[in-house]
């Protein structure tokens, strides 16, 4: 069965270009962002990977580690890498899961054979570091991901998860923030000293508290 938003993600051990990976002892405690890709040696997929590792800074700063995946074997996974860092100008430094028997591909129901046939989809999962699952994004083959998106995800649900707040509409980091509804406007008054604005009693906005 597919994996539901809250739902425990399951564990597993796979190869991958770095080694066998056992995912749980992997993650630890940092938020992992896992997506799949169709095949090594695309031009889309190519572009992504680079991404991902030239964005390794604000992965870090958000505690968050990086796993890649795709039906392809490790040593493929090995040549491909030296493609992606000469013409994307980086250093893949994560794993990319080589999932040639589709044991992961199945766990996280990754191939869609209507969209893909035996090829695993753009899929992207945020896990948290309760290993529960935040976010399900899955983008057809030939839609390469935007990660920007994904980094300001996970500072919303980071957000969330420590200062107890959410993000509206089209949130950007630093704009203002709105008070979630289990928080009364007074006990708000009293947690954001920055200041609470109450449009309507269910929309109050505060600037954003970690900044
Ligand atoms: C790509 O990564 O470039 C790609 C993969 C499968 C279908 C279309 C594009």
């Amino acid at each position: 069965m597919a994996l539901l938003l809250g739902d425990t993600v399951p564990d597993f051990t796979q190869d991958s270009q770095l080694g066998p990976i056992s995912f749980y002892d992997w993650a630890g405690d940092s938020w992992v962002v896992l997506f799949s890709h169709p095949a090594d040696y695309t031009p889309v997929c190519t572009t992504e990977l680079g991404e991902v590792s030239r964005l390794r800074p604000e992965w870090e700063k958000r505690n968050v580690k990086t796993i890649a995946l795709s039906v392809d074997t490790a040593e493929s996974h090995k040549g491909w890498i030296n493609d992606i860092n000469e013409t994307q100008h980086t250093n893949v430094d994560y794993p990319i899961l080589a999932d040639a028997d589709k044991k992961v591909s199945d766990l996280y129901t990754l191939i869609h054979p209507n969209a893909l046939n035996n090829l695993t989809v753009r899929s992207v999962f945020i896990i948290d570091p309760n290993k529960k699952l935040r976010l399900q994004i899955t983008y057809p083959a030939s839609t390469g991901r935007n990660f920007d998106e994904i980094l300001r995800v996970i500072d919303s649900l980071q957000l969330t998860e420590y200062h107890q707040v959410a993000t509206p509409v089209n949130w950007k980091d630093g704009d203002d923030v709105v008070v979630v509804p289990s928080i009364s406007t007074e006990d708000a008054r009293a947690k954001f000293p920055k200041g609470v604005t109450e449009i309507k009693p269910y929309l109050r906005t505060t600037p954003q508290p970690n900044k």
